[in-house]
């Protein structure tokens, strides 16, 4: 089914298969009978795979990364498909259009996008009202940036009041800082600029912790196209200043594997197929030097339970998918928690976590 329909929005111009398909998932959420429906289809259900982060309960580890439900119109009707979580944002602090159309583009021979959006944004205080619209059932990420029109100088400032604003809305919060559409914004990715983000991040988070009486998560998302001497920089930096997670990564600068493509030169971030084996290696590299002390969320070219089980045994705790959910339509999490479910049994174990440990000390070794 989902390939017909697939062929169908693949007709449209990419933002506007895209801005359809949020319609209709809106749609669909509100005719009686069909969200019922939707789960009875997609959702999957197995306890194996329930796993326990930051202090928060998963239903499944396979979650929707950030950029889809930029405005956080969808998030009920998204549960509905199964997601054991969903990341909306990016959110600015005020509202911001984003770059110029035409800025969304299919490789659909690599199972790949290049996006320039740029973080098209209603702000924080429309899309506030849009979370508290729908009801939700599961984990809530709320991702967040700085406006365009912001410098680099005055960025704490609007993360910190992003995160104010979302902070009792959120089950975790992402900094992202990774995006490279955003003119400069990963400059913040090392230096004095990171320790001092992170420094006025976690004071904010301590301080609303104690107000609110609710301490909710911080996660910083990064970016595939640092070395490794960056990528051990940053998570330093995590630990120093005792983070809840790192989701590595956002989309690539590089174009490795889609060279032939015409569109290759178009300028953005690819995200899919071909960014999969450098995601898998940012999420190593911080596993071996973060052994275990802070949590990882994969994401980046994950289309399947393979994709997902190398994953996690490279070190994620858990993934998201994004580009693999255009290609692969609403069933990837179905597909990719089965997979996952077979790996765990055959592992002889009862829950992933336990099957994970052990693919990842080499007791148990198998694909
Ligand atoms: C069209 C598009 C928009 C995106 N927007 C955001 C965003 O607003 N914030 C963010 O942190 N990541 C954003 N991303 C990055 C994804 O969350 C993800 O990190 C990246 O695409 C790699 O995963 P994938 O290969 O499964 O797509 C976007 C990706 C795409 C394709």
């Amino acid at each position: 089914m989902y390939p017909l329909i697939r062929t169908l929005l693949f007709l449209l111009d990419a933002e506007t298969s895209h801005q359809l398909t949020l319609f209709l998932l809106r749609i669909v959420n509100q005719i009686p009978g069909l969200p019922a429906l939707l789960r009875a289809l997609y959702r999957p259900h197995s306890n194996a795979l329930a796993v326990e982060l930051m202090g928060l309960q998963f239903p499944n580890p396979v979650g929707l990364a950030a950029g889809l439900d930029k405005n956080a119109e969808c998030v009920p009707a998204l549960f509905n498909i199964g997601f054991g979580a969903i990341e909306i944002g990016t959110v600015t602090p005020r509202p911001q259009p984003g770059n110029e159309t035409k800025r969304l583009f299919r490789l659909p021979r690599h199972h790949a996008l290049i996006n320039r959006m740029g973080f098209p944004s209603v702000g924080v205080d429309a899309f506030l009202k849009n979370l508290r619209g729908g009801n939700r059932t599961g984990v809530v990420g709320i991702n967040i940036g700085k406006n365009k029109n912001t410098s680099n100088d005055q960025a704490i400032d609007d993360y910190l009041s992003a995160f104010r604003a979302v902070y009792a809305s959120a089950n975790y919060v992402t900094i992202n800082i990774s995006s490279p559409n955003t003119p400069n914004l990963r400059d913040l990715q090392s230096g004095n600029a990171l320790d001092d983000l992170l420094d006025a991040l976690k004071h904010e988070q301590i301080m609303l912790g104690k107000t609110r009486n609710i301490y909710v998560p911080i996660a910083l998302k990064i970016a595939p196209d640092l070395d490794e001497g960056e990528i051990v920089a940053v998570a330093d930096q995590v630990q120093k200043h005792k983070l809840d997670a790192v989701i590595a990564t956002n989309t690539t600068i590089e174009r490795n594997g889609v060279e032939d493509e015409l569109l290759a030169t178009e300028i953005g971030g690819l995200s899919g197929r071909p960014l999969k084996e450098r995601s898998t290696q940012v999420v190593r590299i911080l596993y071996n030097h973060l052994k275990g002390t802070i949590p990882i969320i994969g994401v980046g070219g994950i289309e399947n339970a393979d994709d997902a089980w190398d994953r996690l045994v490279a070190g994620a705790d858990l993934i998201q998918v994004y580009t693999g959910f255009i290609y692969e339509g609403p069933a990837i999490v179905k597909n990719i928690c089965r997979g996952l479910e077979k790996r765990v049994l055959a592992a002889g174990c009862n829950t992933l976590t336990e099957a994970v440990a052990m693919a990842r000390t080499g007791i148990h070794l198998m694909r």
